[in-house]
């Protein structure tokens, strides 16, 4: 199939997952497996970026695409997020670590630069909507644009801005929402399939779909709702090529988690993960990335290097259950002959 110009064996991306999941490894197993891996660029360095670039380039020769965080607003409740950073205070404690609540922009603008002087097949962006000027840079270069959206006006955002394609994130996906503006009341969200189907009427780009999607009758449930690929991350998080920490992974499988939540405590923007001790404590962090993901960041690592799944973020999508460990060609692998033979039996 081709997706954005690119000849895929099957439809099936392999989401960027920023804070180690994503690794050229992962990334190049995925390429190298018929689906289109991607890099995560967020929490890099533009340096850093630029050489795991190097790296996949070295792994595959297969198409792959990198993703972008945009920088956020500045303005933000600070007497809020005073009181909440005051909030963490005992964990901190206990752990002997800083909780610095301060924004930065990513390094957005010089990895974009990274992505204009070395350009790759395939560039996505998250949290907001690039200008269209951006967007014809990264065109002009030789890159097709995908931006991820959450809802039907932030998809006729990103057209107006003149994306290639679309990524439509359900609230069942794992990790941050890629809303524009997480100015949202916590519990709201499109579910992948109401926002596919809003989506058909709306808008004539292609839409690749994420959230949820763990095996090939979800990836030809959403084809037949009108995606063109589908966008795997959860289902990827396992795999040995996956650079999630063990407590992320052992989570995953763990009888104690039950279930997954939306939840600002970690990063001050609303994303879904397990359930844990941390979550149930922080129930009311105040809407404030970067600003609560930087305060709180030495507390999750501290939480990890000591192996305990209760204060760290263990991002995960609903289907969390059916992740598995085993090497990312065999999940892709088996996700697209699963799909297969759904889509030739007509979905049955
Ligand atoms: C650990 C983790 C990290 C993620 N990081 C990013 C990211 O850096 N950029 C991005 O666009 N999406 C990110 N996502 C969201 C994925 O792109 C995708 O929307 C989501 O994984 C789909 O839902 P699923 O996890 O249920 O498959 C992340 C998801 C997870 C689980």
């Amino acid at each position: 199939m081709d997706l954005l110009g690119q000849s895929l064996r099957w439809p099936i991306v392999g989401a960027p997952m920023a804070g180690g999941a994503s690794t050229p490894d992962l990334a190049a197993a995925v390429s190298d497996a018929g689906g289109l891996g991607f890099l995560a660029g967020g929490y890099l360095s533009a340096e850093a970026l630029d050489a795991q670039i190097a790296e996949l380039r070295r792994l595959t020769d297969a198409p792959f695409g990198v993703n972008l965080f945009l920088p956020q607003r500045t303005e933000v409740d600070r007497a809020a997020v005073d009181a909440y950073v005051d909030s963490l205070r005992a964990e901190a404690e206990t752990l002997g670590v800083e909780t610095v609540a301060r924004w930065d922009d990513d390094a957005c603008p010089d990895k974009l630069e990274v992505l204009l002087s070395h350009p790759v097949p395939i560039v996505s962006f998250t949290f907001g909507c690039p200008s269209p000027e951006t967007v014809r840079r990264l065109q002009r270069a030789g890159s097709r644009v995908v931006v991820t959206i959450t809802t039907p006006s932030e998809a006729k955002l990103a057209v107006a801005a003149g994306a290639d394609a679309l990524s439509a994130q359900g609230i069942e996906a794992g990790g941050h929402q890629g809303t524009f503006d997480d100015d949202v009341d916590p519990d709201t969200g499109w579910g992948l399939l109401a926002l596919l189907a809003a989506l058909r009427t709306e808008v004539a780009i292609p839409v690749i779909a994420a959230g949820g999607i763990m095996t090939g009758s979800d990836v030809a449930a959403v084809m037949i709702a009108g995606a063109v690929a589908a966008q795997l991350g959860t289902a990827l998080l396992r795999c040995p090529e996956s650079g999630a920490s063990d407590v992320h992974k052992s989570a995953l499988v763990d009888p104690i988690f039950t279930g997954t939540a939306i939840t600002r405590a970690f990063s001050g923007r609303r994303a879904r993960g397990l359930v844990n001790d941390f979550m149930r404590r922080h129930r009311q962090a105040p809407s404030a990335y970067p600003q609560i993901n930087n305060a709180t960041r030495a507390i999750r690592r501290g939480s990890v290097a000591r192996g305990d799944p209760h204060g760290t973020n263990l991002w995960a999508g609903q289907g969390f259950r059916l992740a598995q460990d085993r090497p990312a060609a065999e999940v892709v692998a088996a996700v697209g002959a699963d799909f297969e033979t759904r889509w030739s039996s007509g979905g049955r």
